[in-house]
């Protein structure tokens, strides 16, 4: 099939160069001694997934549980729900994804919600691994450092089908700050937070094995976070990072290439 004869819209990869920024994201990561759980929310797709996990991810992270139930039904493992799932209807679809990988992660922020899950899983005969989303800044989830996320953390641990894994802190906000030694300084102010509320949970003996968190613009700071164990950046192929991330980002560095592209007749249309 010619580009030309494609039915439209349609969305088109371009393997070398998403295969590249994969691996240079990768080498990254892990020479600072970090894993990476790349966020699925900008492709939605198994297929991508797969391939992120060959070339060194430990898993990906879903913003929800529908995304969860299809990336499950494809194979794809250790999945980290990185928003909170609240409710009967979303927790008993969260059930369903737990029953074909029962590795995966959710995050909770409010007592209520690890109550509700607890049960859930309990009645199901299941277990579930929990992390305390913490609020870095984002003021969209997370409860506050230091104390209330370490009584949360209590909560979990009360519940005897929850398995609290550590802590998650996603500061997106801070990837827009233009300047690279401004957008530094945000972010560790903000991140600090994250590593605050680790060593409470560690000087109390609750796990801290993961803690996630990171964005693709400040994908160049948060490898330098000691007490982050993983990060969740989007963008590694799309060419929206190319738009959204504030170039360079540092003197030096080169620029990833986006080989993301949608193409529309007559004109051609480039996402
Ligand atoms: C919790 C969480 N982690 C990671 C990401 C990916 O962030 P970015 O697009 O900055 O790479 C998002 C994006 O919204 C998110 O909500």
């Amino acid at each position: 099939m010619t580009r030309a004869e494609l039915p439209t819209p349609a969305l088109l990869l371009d393997l070398d160069r998403f295969e590249r920024n994969l691996q240079k994201m990768a080498a990254h990561v892990t020479a600072a001694g970090k894993k990476l759980r790349p966020h699925s929310k900008t492709h939605k797709c198994p297929e991508i997934a797969r391939r992120q996990v060959a070339a060194g991810a430990v898993g990906v992270c879903v913003a929800k549980v529908s995304e969860a139930e299809v990336m499950a039904a494809a194979g794809v493992r250790n999945l980290l729900i990185t928003t909170e799932v609240v409710g009967p209807e979303k927790i008993g679809r969260l059930l369903g994804v737990l029953r074909r990988q029962p590795e995966t992660l959710v995050v909770v922020d409010h007592p209520d919600n690890v109550h509700e899950l607890g049960r859930a899983v309990k009645e199901a005969g299941l277990v579930l691994n929990v992390l305390v989303d913490v609020d870095v800044g984002g003021r969209r989830t997370g409860v506050q450092p230091g104390e209330p996320a370490r009584d949360l953390g209590r909560e979990v641990l009360a519940q005897p089908t929850l398995h609290l894994r550590g802590l998650q802190g996603y500061a997106g906000h801070c990837a827009h700050v233009m300047g690279f030694e401004e957008r530094r300084r945000t972010s560790k102010r903000w991140m600090n937070r994250l590593m605050k509320t680790r060593e409470l949970f560690e000087k109390h003996g609750m796990a801290v094995e993961i803690v996630t968190g990171g964005s693709s613009g400040t994908f160049n700071i948060d490898v330098d976070l000691e007490g982050l164990t993983e990060l969740q950046i989007a963008h590694l192929f799309g060419n929206g990072f190319l738009q959204s991330l504030p170039q360079p980002a540092r003197e030096g560095d080169a620029r990833w290439q986006g080989p993301l592209s949608s193409t529309q007749r007559p004109s051609s249309v480039h996402l």
